[in-house]
């Protein structure tokens, strides 16, 4: 299904550079946690990362095959700390998603009448909210200078899902089948 209304299409290109700046943002953050002696937490970021290339792969394929050229206004954190502050900027960046951006494009969506594309943002504002969850535990354990205690962090390649340590029989959210997931 491709997108007809403008102002749903232009949540989706601005969604869609949301979601591509935190992919590498948490790359970025991942390698840094890694070198500062939290592995664990590296392995969040990047896990995440992948959720996030899903979200973004999911807006682009919404906005169908014609190739035009857009300046894309869209929101993201910046800056390079110390492993808490990253993920800090981590929370807020999904706080951000969770209760303004994707309730808004959601509700757009759904007014439009635009399928697929409500969708892809349903997929993506469920995700986030558990993001924001594991990277809070995430920084209460580097507060203490710990690394995160985790297992394996597994992601659903069609909506981003992600769930760590018992892989579920099928995606909750989008029904996938625990095969699909991807472990990190
Ligand atoms: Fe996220
Ligand atoms: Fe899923």
């Amino acid at each position: 299904m491709v997108v007809k209304n403008d102002m749903t299409a232009d949540f989706l290109r601005s969604a869609y550079g949301g979601e591509s700046m935190a992919h590498m943002r948490y790359l970025i953050w991942g390698d840094a946690a890694e070198k500062e002696g939290f592995p664990n937490i590296g392995r969040l970021f990047r896990a995440i990362a992948y959720a996030e290339q899903a979200h973004a792969d999911n807006h682009f394929r919404e906005l169908g095959d014609k190739k035009v050229d857009f300046s894309v206004t869209a929101g993201a954190v910046f800056g390079m700390g110390k492993t808490v502050q990253n993920l800090q900027g981590g929370i807020d960046g999904e706080l951000h998603e969770i209760e303004q951006m994707y309730p808004v494009f959601l509700h757009t969506a759904r007014f439009q009448e635009e399928k697929g594309a409500e969708r892809a943002f349903h997929y993506a504002l469920e995700a986030e909210k558990i993001h924001a969850q594991l990277f809070q535990e995430a920084q209460n354990a580097a507060k203490e200078g710990k690394d995160m205690e985790v297992g394996n962090i597994h992601v659903c390649p069609i909506c981003g899902h992600t769930v760590a340590d018992h892989l579920p029989d099928q995606c909750p959210v989008c029904g996938a089948k625990k095969e699909k997931y991807k472990t990190f």
